[in-house]
């Protein structure tokens, strides 16, 4: 809040202002020290200031109000003799003022008390002259005790709440920790979550309790209260699950809102129910924006990637908001950058997910495969991991992924523990029916979510392993000789993984023409999102529209080199017993992209064969469709 108690001089603006700063926990500025020296020389010789004097003193007051409501508010006292002046420093629908009115004689007795003051006593009658009824704002009449008009003040600011820069709707992991975050970079929040009695009740208001060193945050579980707590227009940001709730709730927030008012989705919705949201929020007047956030609960609550898409001016609405609670790039950038029009911003936390899901998977097989095949400890595979992690294979799953190797539970590996079943949300198996859409090669990241849903049938896997007497087979010969070639193999298989996701992101963006930028998007996820890597470092700096990330400088080198290593790890692994598809599949790929003549002939032959599908020529440069009676 932004309290500015006004009056001529001798009022006691500054006793009142520094009461009311105390108690509201605010700073306090007195506004006679953001005078120029000239302004202080003309009144120490007993010259009124003029309105020109006033032009730079006014502006430093403006300045340092809007400065102040950033980091929560502040008390000024100041004369703000006429409306002129006030509307100057009227920085904010925040403000609230205290005008404080009084007899001259009265005044004109506790200046003559007052020392050490550059304001003459003889100047008071300029100022009463100058004064201006206020417009807006509470008048205090001075004459009662210091106690009284204290209260009187306090009443009076309890009685106009402040608006809310931000509403967060759903207190779960995700949305709490936005809020805080948001809370703790100096934007007040309001806090919504809905009531369901018995299972969620008070949500909103425990977190508030819980968080008391924030004075900015208010709990409610009205909608409507909700709604109108908030500065308008509105910025108001759903954290609730994908699907039909992120519908039902713009059912019940869209009558309420107004125009121009914002509403962002910041969970993980599919990017093609949000390009029809867009426009749904467009065509009532209000912007949109489809919001991916990664980082999990420590991302959001201390800095996650932000991938705002869908309304340009809705996203310049929260674009400072956002920079303030973003991760930080290497060098200070803000992790988030408005992506592009539509679901845009959807599209690739999508596709984002689906690299994540190709990483875990190919460091699961990794982990599998050094502690079954190679007889690792798991110790000793966290080892090998954090050893990679110090070079240019640093990633944040990799250091999670020998740390919690480490993690034991009652002397036990916790991992040991964990039911082999692997869950899935729906963004992995989007992507890779995007991908099918727009006829992408997918096959590793495909393969990705293609293990999880094998990982899911447990019960036959159990069974099964018995009737094919299935087992994994140990390693013959040294890990030391087989480590360089296993960390080629890794390094390739992620540089698969990332140049198939972003070629389905570059083709949809051509055949959408939303024009991404893909520089730009990898260097908003080399911080705080979870497929951050030392990878992603190299992609934000070498991609590039016309040339595939294989042949990038850095990249090429391994992809020639490391080739072998992935197909013979592959091979070692499959004839161990280890299933590992997504390195597999990426080796697969891998090869079938380079090949120059490939097995496609046969296919054209065979169709053709059965059912006069037709060929082209090798020979026949036209493009011409053949047909031969093959039988
Ligand atoms: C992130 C994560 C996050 C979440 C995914 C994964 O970037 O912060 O990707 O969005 O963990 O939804 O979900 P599933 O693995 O359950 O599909």
């Amino acid at each position: 809040m932004l309290v500015i108690v006004t009056g001529v001089s001798g009022t006691g603006k500054t006793t009142l202002g520094s009461l009311l700063a105390e108690k509201l926990r605010l700073p306090f500025y007195d506004g006679d020290h953001f005078h120029p020296a000239e302004n202080i020389a003309k009144m120490s010789a007993g010259h009124p200031l003029d309105d020109v004097d006033r032009i730079p003193w006014l502006q430093a007051l403006a300045d340092k109000l809007e400065e102040s409501e950033l980091k929560g508010g502040a008390v000024l006292a100041c004369s703000a003799l006429k409306n002129a002046y006030r509307e100057k420093l009227s920085v904010s629908e925040n403000l609230r003022w205290i005008h404080m009115i009084g007899d001259r004689d009265l005044i004109w007795d506790r200046m003559l008390a007052r020392q050490n003051h550059y304001m003459k006593a003889g100047m008071l009658d300029s100022q009463i002259a100058t004064w201006e009824k206020p417009l807006t704002g509470h008048e205090l009449d001075i004459s009662g005790t210091p106690e009284e008009l204290f209260e009187e003040s306090l009443n009076y600011l309890k009685s106009q709440p402040m608006k809310m820069k931000m509403g967060v709707i759903g207190m779960g992991v995700m949305g709490k920790s936005l809020a805080l975050n948001l809370a703790e970079k100096g934007v007040p929040v309001s806090l919504y979550n809905r009531f369901v009695a018995g299972k969620e009740e008070g949500i909103a208001l425990k977190v508030v309790d819980e968080n008391p060193e924030f004075s900015n945050l208010l709990a409610f579980e009205d909608l409507q209260k909700f709604v109108d707590s908030l500065e308008k227009p509105r910025r108001i940001l759903m954290m609730i699950p994908a699907g039909a709730a992120i519908d039902a709730q713009l059912d019940a927030l869209i009558p309420i809102l107004e125009k121009d008012d914002l509403v962002i989705d910041g969970g993980n919705s599919f990017y093609l129910d949000s390009d029809r949201r867009v426009a749904r929020l467009h065509e009532s007047g209000m912007h949109f924006l489809p919001m991916g956030v990664s980082g999990g609960e420590e991302g959001a609550r201390k800095g996650p990637s932000i991938m705002p898409g869908g309304n340009a001016e809705g996203y310049a609405m929260v674009e400072d908001f956002l920079g303030r609670i973003s991760a930080k790039d290497k060098n200070g950038k803000p992790c988030v950058t408005y992506v592009g029009p539509g679901g845009s911003g959807h599209f690739i936390k999508m596709v984002h997910n689906s690299i994540e899901y190709g990483e875990m998977q190919v460091l699961a097989e990794l982990v599998h495969l050094l502690r079954f095949g190679f007889d690792c400890s798991a110790e000793q595979v966290s080892e090998i991991f954090s050893e990679w992690g110090k070079g240019e294979l640093k990633s944040f799953l990799l250091e999670i992924t020998a740390d919690l190797l480490l993690f034991k539970e009652n002397g036990d590996l916790l991992l040991d523990n964990i039911l082999d079943q692997a869950g899935q949300k729906g963004t992995g198996a989007w992507s890779l029916t995007t991908a099918l859409e727009y006829g992408i090669p997918y096959s590793p990241l495909a393969e990705s979510v293609n293990a999880r849903g094998v990982s899911g049938e447990k019960a036959m896997r159990v069974a099964f392993s018995q009737t094919f007497k299935h087992e994994f087979a140990k390693v013959e010969g040294a890990l030391e000789s087989w480590l360089p070639k296993i960390k080629a193999a890794y390094s390739l298989a992620r540089i698969i993984n990332h140049e198939v996701g972003f070629r389905l992101m570059k083709t949809v963006s051509d055949t959408k023409g939303w024009n991404l930028n893909f520089n730009e998007i990898a260097r908003i996820w080399t911080n705080g999102c979870i497929i951050r890597s030392g990878l992603m470092e190299t992609i934000s700096s070498n991609y590039s529209d016309s040339v595939s990330f294989f042949e990038t400088s850095g990249v090429k080198e391994q992809v020639i080199s490391g080739r072998k290593d992935l197909a013979a790890l592959v091979g070692l692994g499959l004839t161990h017993g280890f299933a590992l598809p997504v390195m597999s599949a990426g080796i697969n790929y891998l090869l079938g992209r380079i090949t120059a003549e490939s097995s496609a002939s046969v296919i054209q032959a065979q169709r053709d064969y059965f059912g006069a599908h037709t060929y082209q020529r090798k020979d026949d440069p036209s493009g011409k469709f053949y047909h031969t009676n093959w039988i």
